[in-house]
């Protein structure tokens, strides 16, 4: 199976991104794909722009990582209760290409934070909209307290709790 894994974040030390890397490690029968949304980078959304020069390519190159996956594993980091930006503003750019964004793969949707809410606020409303973009969500898992429960340097979640409960949101990927 060929999984498209990525956090929703740009940030270079970005603790969901560092969630994705540990995921994957929990997908051996897997073909992981790890991208980084830096590298789809495009100007801030603006429908003057999109009439005068069309959508960037860089859409195009998302929505086709899509569509070579069989399965989606993506970590929402959450700013303000909401998307980042740079997320929002890439899944806005995709949408415009294709509103069927998540092309009917199946996800597991996860989210981090530093604290005790583990980012539910951005990860409820991926699930709750993933259908409107033809996202099939199979499980979702909020991790919170990230630093008390990830060892960064060992790049392992260490609470057996939490790696539990991921196992079993990454479950309906091994079964498939
Ligand atoms: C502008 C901004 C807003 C934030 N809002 C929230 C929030 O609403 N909820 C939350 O749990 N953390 C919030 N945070 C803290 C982030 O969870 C934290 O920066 C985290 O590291 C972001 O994930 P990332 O490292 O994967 O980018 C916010 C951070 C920033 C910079």
């Amino acid at each position: 199976m060929k999984v498209l894994a990525f956090a929703a974040s740009n940030s270079r030390k970005s603790i969901n991104k560092d969630l994705i890397r540990y995921t994957s490690t929990l997908l051996p029968d897997s073909d992981v794909d790890i991208i980084d949304i830096s590298d789809y980078e495009m100007p801030i959304y603006n429908s003057d722009l999109e009439d005068a020069h069309g959508i960037p390519e860089a859409a195009s190159r998302f929505l086709d990582k899509i569509a070579e996956s069989d399965a989606l594993v993506i970590s929402y980091a959450e700013h303000n209760g909401n998307y980042t930006a740079a997320y929002k503003n890439l899944f806005d750019w995709a949408s415009r290409k294709n509103r069927e964004v998540y092309q009917g793969k199946p996800i597991i949707m996860l989210s981090t934070s530093p604290g005790a809410s583990g980012a539910r606020s951005v990860l409820s409303l991926a699930v709750e909209s993933a259908h409107f973009f033809a996202g099939k969500v199979m499980a979702s898992l909020s991790v919170p307290d990230f630093f008390k429960n990830f060892d960064r340097d060992e790049g392992v979640l260490t609470n057996p709790e939490m790696v539990a409960q991921l196992e079993d949101a990454l479950s309906p990927l091994q079964q498939a």
